[in-house]
């Protein structure tokens, strides 16, 4: 799988209306104060965790890890370019909340069961490790008919890990975050042309190209719909 650049790249997901919703959506997850450390996992251009930084005024500036470098990621966190687990195997930190979004289905099963492991023992004593990933039963993502069929055996996949997950973990709890999008085709269009999503990767340029006329075909002038989130928040022991 090649790298993936367009994520967060001008997209709802840095949209300040999805930022704020998201970030008022992790407070009420895991109390945190201008003196809490913070890691982002795969932080992609650091958005929300600069937004999350402003809104709690914090005297640490949290740190975003990310094995892409984005020429325009924030400027108000400190940024590693290195991969989640060498980071957190190395570190001799602790965090108030370890947050993975969108980011864990990206690892081998074996490879994030073991950066959860390790990173259960990088909390603070009221530390929290959150998880975010596209809901596996309630999706509505907007595709064509060969991305439907690839993102459903990769939610499939998720879905094990998740399983796992739930498994190895006794202090875990399940939430869901869900945010209505409304956007307009053409800008979704060109998410699509920029391979925005990790299931979009493989595809050839003329896979790519078939699916923007089907969805051409198939979709008004703007599309609604609900990003659904499903969160697992695991506290320190
Ligand atoms: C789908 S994006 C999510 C970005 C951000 N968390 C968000 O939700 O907006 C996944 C990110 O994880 C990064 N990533 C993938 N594997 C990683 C790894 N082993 N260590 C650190 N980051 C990784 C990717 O480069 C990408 O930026």
């Amino acid at each position: 799988m090649g790298p993936l650049k367009n994520w967060d790249n001008k997209t709802w997901l840095s949209s300040q209306k999805y930022i704020k919703s998201f970030n008022r959506f992790i407070l009420n997850q895991v109390k945190l104060n201008r003196n809490s450390r913070i890691l982002d996992i795969g932080c992609g251009r650091g958005k929300i965790l600069a937004n999350l930084s402003n809104k709690l005024r914090l005297l640490n500036k949290p740190i975003g890890l990310d094995i892409e470098n984005h020429k325009d990621k924030s400027k108000k966190i400190i940024f590693k370019k290195i991969d989640a687990l060498s980071y957190v195997s190395k570190t001799k930190l602790t965090f108030d909340l370890i947050l993975i979004k969108q980011t864990i289905h990206l690892l081998k099963k074996k490879q994030a069961i073991k950066l959860l492991s390790i990173c259960k023992n990088k909390l603070s004593p009221n530390g929290k490790i959150v998880i975010l990933s596209l809901d596996p039963k309630k999706n509505e993502i907007p595709a064509f008919q060969l991305m439907n069929k690839k993102l459903n055996i990769s939610l499939k996949k998720d879905e094990k890990l998740f399983n796992l997950i739930l498994k190895n973990q006794n202090k875990i709890v399940i939430k869901k975050f869900v945010f209505h999008v409304q956007i307009l085709k053409t800008k979704y269009l060109q998410m699509i042309k920029n391979r925005y999503i990790s299931t979009l990767l493989n595809l050839s340029n003329n896979q790519i190209n078939n699916g923007i006329s089907e969805i051409q075909k198939n979709y008004g002038k703007v599309l609604k719909f609900k990003d659904r989130l499903i969160c697992f928040v695991i506290k320190n022991n």
